[in-house]
């Protein structure tokens, strides 16, 4: 099988293994940091799991560093797990900006243990860095004993940030009863730290919250996080894990006795197939960005089609915005418009086949019910109720193009614009101006992407798109 079509021109892959979560995101002395969970050795079983780390001066070519953060102590003898970056202006050697990193050391201990309750510690670990690319030693500064008695051992993936003079950090958690929650964390120092508080929902939502993330949009407080065990829950979408956000109410306090998030207003980040685990970050434009994992960590998702030697990639970066509703629209990074190439005319009614693998289509002004089928296999469409994304025919086959997936959908009332960004094994949706997406990875196998429009709209504009990707044979 060549597999080479499925190499990505603007979706962050690994060179070879595998990829998880992003990490540590920041925008440090004008250079963009995506870490990002890491096992080069992967399919390899148990392979080290530690930070890969890619680097860019302008979010559309990319430069990747390998493994940066190896699992090599004690601490984290089963991986250096997901955390973040915090930039700390002026305290480098030379007066510029710094970098701290924060994440979490997993130690399953060998024997018979179910790693719930027993087997496992999860240490939050210290990396310092004057320029994001030497890294300072590791230090130690959580382990499971500084944790709420009615933990289980799974506490992870700190976030971290600064409020005036002090510092504060989330953690995901799973409590004795296997109920996902937050706990906070306080520090005068983000070096010392004590338990600030822990934010729970009054209602069962899941046995696991990972990867949480406190977004602040328009001065409005929301905590984003994957719960996992979501099976039967409204919010599931057909899935186990999920990831969503909660907009938290105005003057709220995360360290008062018994705070919570009202899951009713969970909002999933993405009603796509492949999406988990998101980290949110601010630039020196002041942008909140969002990258995702373009994964999930169930089956059929948590693999790629034999041949391929390397598994799952990130999301392109989305500005977030704050809507007048309370919800966040989610839109690419408009420097990716750099890579578009010529453009190719669509006709709508029509089908056109564009010349390589990768595009950007934009509709925009659509009216009524909309069918956008690509290579004849994965069909985007609007009927006036609801946005869809469905693997058609063959394509919906194990061996098919979407490699078992088969439809996902989102309730939506109107539809005026459209934007889809197709990578080569990756598809991210943007209906309505970001207010629903969807994202997948897809197997295609012809030689050029074809696009099938059925409906109606003012306008319809597709580019093909341009690499800026390393080449994983230079890695
Ligand atoms: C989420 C997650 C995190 C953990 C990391 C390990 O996908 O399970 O909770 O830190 O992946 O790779």
């Amino acid at each position: 099988m060549d597999c080479s079509r499925w190499k990505m021109g603007f979706h962050l892959m690994p060179p070879t293994g595998w990829l998880n979560d992003p990490n540590g995101l920041c925008q440090l002395r004008g250079t963009y940091h995506v870490f990002h969970q890491y096992s080069p050795a992967w399919p390899a079983p148990d392979a080290p799991r530690g930070w890969g780390h890619f680097t860019s001066w302008d979010l559309v070519t990319w430069e990747h560093h390998g493994m940066v953060v190896q699992p090599d102590t004690a601490d984290e003898a089963s991986g250096s797990y997901s955390g973040c970056a915090v930039v700390m202006p002026g305290a480098a050697a030379d007066g510029g900006d710094a970098l701290r990193l924060y994440y979490t050391g997993n130690v399953k201990e060998p024997g018979d243990f179910d790693y719930i309750r027993a087997g496992r510690r999860a240490a939050q670990i210290l990396i310092e860095s004057d320029d994001g690319m030497a890294l300072g030693p590791k230090r130690v500064i959580l382990r499971n004993a500084d944790y709420p008695a009615d933990c289980t051992c799974h506490v992870r993936d700190p976030k971290v940030w600064r409020d005036g003079d002090g510092w504060w950090m989330i953690l995901g958690a799973r409590d004795v009863e296997d109920r996902g929650l937050i706990l906070l964390m306080r520090s005068e120092d983000g070096v010392l730290w004590t338990s600030a508080g822990e934010v729970r929902s009054p209602e069962p939502f899941g046995y696991m919250w990972e990867c949480p993330d406190r977004i602040v949009l328009d001065g409005r407080v929301h905590l984003s996080f994957s719960p996992q065990g979501m099976e039967g829950l409204p919010w599931s979408n057909g899935m186990r894990d999920q990831s969503g956000y909660v907009p938290m109410p105005d003057g709220t306090d995360l360290s008062a006795p018994g705070a919570s998030v009202d899951v009713r207003a969970f909002r999933r980040w993405d009603a796509g197939f492949d999406f988990y685990a998101p980290q949110t970050f601010t630039d020196e434009t002041g942008r909140t960005l969002l990258i995702g994992w373009m994964g999930m960590p169930e089956p059929p998702f948590d693999s790629a089609p034999g041949g391929l030697t390397w598994c799952h990639c990130l999301t392109v970066p989305r500005v977030l915005t704050r809507l007048a509703d309370g919800t966040i629209a989610q839109l690419p990074a408009p420097e990716l418009e750099r890579l578009r190439e010529a453009e190719e005319p669509l006709a709508v009614p029509g089908t056109m086949v564009l010349p390589g693998r990768r595009a950007d289509i934009e509709l925009a002004g659509i009216e009524g019910p909309l069918r956008l089928t690509l290579d004849g296999g994965l069909q985007i469409a609007f009927d006036g109720r609801e946005l869809s994304c469905t693997f058609i025919g063959d394509a919906c086959l194990p061996d098919g193009i979407g490699a078992g997936r088969t439809r996902r959908s989102a309730p939506l009332e109107s539809l005026s614009s459209l934007r889809v960004l197709v990578d080569g094994s990756a598809v991210e949706v943007f209906a309505e101006g970001g207010r629903t997406v969807m994202s997948t990875r897809w197997f295609p196998v012809a030689d050029a992407l074809s696009v099938s429009l059925d409906g109606c709209c003012a306008s319809a504009r597709a580019w093909s798109m341009g690499d800026g990707m390393p080449d994983p044979a230079e890695a």
